[in-house]
């Protein structure tokens, strides 16, 4: 996803003086970019693009390098996530074992795609790379709940059941 792709979000006041207060403790520190963006994305559940500019602006990083670490790894979102977050796998043992029909069953029956969320901001979707449990793949994780063996047929089911 490039950033002009990417939702506008304006930061509130309240925000600002967080992420001020995230970067304040974390200024002077080695490697305080990613505990920084943790943070931040604690706080606000995701990580807009304008919260990037000014972490880059502060820690005086280049705004691409903090792009860069925010789409490299996956425990970080660059857009709003819904309420309950729905994260299936498709590292390459739960890809071969039918993962890849579990996500596009999610798909439509909300009609997102993966890193998307529904218009009433009730569920999101992302694609996990391997979770570390190909034994009982495909592996669905729905609200950090790890669900194993999921088939496409059940996996809505799933969902409802375990939703907030
Ligand atoms: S490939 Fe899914 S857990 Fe390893």
């Amino acid at each position: 996803m490039k950033i002009s792709d990417l939702p506008k979000y304006e930061l509130s006041p309240e925000e600002i003086l967080k992420i001020d207060e995230i970067i304040g403790r974390n200024k002077n520190k080695k490697g305080a970019l990613i505990p920084v963006l943790h943070d931040i994305q604690n706080e606000l559940g995701f990580l807009p693009v304008e919260a990037q500019e000014k972490v880059a602006k502060e820690l005086n990083i280049p705004e691409k390098d903090v792009y860069g670490v925010a789409t490299f790894y996956s425990f970080f979102s660059l857009t709003p996530r819904g309420k309950n977050n729905i994260r299936v796998c498709l590292g390459t043992a739960c890809f071969v074992k039918g993962g890849k029909k579990i996500a596009e069953k999610i798909e439509r029956e909300f009609g997102i795609k993966p890193e998307e969320t529904t218009a009433d901001r009730k569920y999101s979707l992302q694609i996990n790379r391997c979770l570390g449990a190909c034994g009982i793949g495909p592996v669905v994780v729905i609200n950090d709940k790890i669900f194993k063996k999921v088939s496409p047929e059940e996996v809505m089911n799933l969902i409802y059941a375990n939703e907030r």
